[in-house]
């Protein structure tokens, strides 16, 4: 990646930001994008962020209401809805978002998610299905009225096929963060003077 080293970036601080990598398989290539998000964001914006798998939410997700999922599953529901910003990862599956991930979803209220920045990411096999994010996982977000960053963040599984993200690739990224740092500018200002 470009831009200024993790040596002359501020300490990241906390982990407000959630990385939810909505796969249903470890190591997962979406992952890597998230990941490159987060390290970007701390890097140059001084900005932590935790990163949270699908997965972890266990088999229990799959109830069909809330109210019958277990403990695991509810928890990171809960921490979805409790972040100060997402960076959302996810494959593409069937020329969409995977179906658990969007379940994890239907279960925030509306407005659980309203004035929250979003950084959206997808990965599929190739390149055929890149408006994923803009067609599919961006209206998601329009309906919780959050509020995603203007570039998304689309790859190929040859674009993360080196262990890192290719340079064209790196530059969204880091596009990416910035906005996203800036769209959590006004809450982090707001956070200090209510400190
Ligand atoms: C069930 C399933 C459906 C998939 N459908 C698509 C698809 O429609 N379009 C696409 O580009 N990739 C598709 N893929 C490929 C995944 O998006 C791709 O493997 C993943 O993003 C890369 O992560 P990985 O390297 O960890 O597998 C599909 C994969 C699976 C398992």
């Amino acid at each position: 990646m470009t831009g200024a080293s993790p040596a002359a970036a501020p300490p990241a601080t906390g982990s407000r930001v959630l990385g939810l990598v909505g796969a249903s398989w470890r190591p997962a290539r979406p992952r890597m994008l998230v990941e490159a998000a987060a390290a970007r964001l701390a890097a140059a914006h001084g900005i932590g962020t935790e990163v949270a798998d699908l997965l972890d939410a266990g088999p229990g997700l799959g109830a069909f209401q809330r109210r019958d999922m277990d403990a695991r599953a509810e928890a990171l529901i809960a921490k979805v809805e409790t972040a100060e910003a997402l960076i959302i990862g996810c494959p593409v599956f069937q020329g969409g978002m995977p179906g658990l991930l969007k379940h994890l979803f239907d279960q925030a209220p509306e407005g659980a998610l309203k004035g929250r920045p979003v950084l959206i990411t997808a990965c599929g096999g190739g390149l055929r299905h890149a408006l994923v994010v803009e067609h599919q996982i961006r209206p998601l977000f329009g309906y919780f009225e959050a509020l995603t960053c203007p570039t998304a963040v689309y790859a190929g599984t040859a674009e993360l096929s080196d262990g890192a993200p290719a340079p064209a690739l790196a530059e969204r990224i880091e596009a990416a963060a910035a906005q996203l740092a800036a769209l959590m500018a006004p809450r982090r200002t707001t956070g200090r003077r209510a400190a």
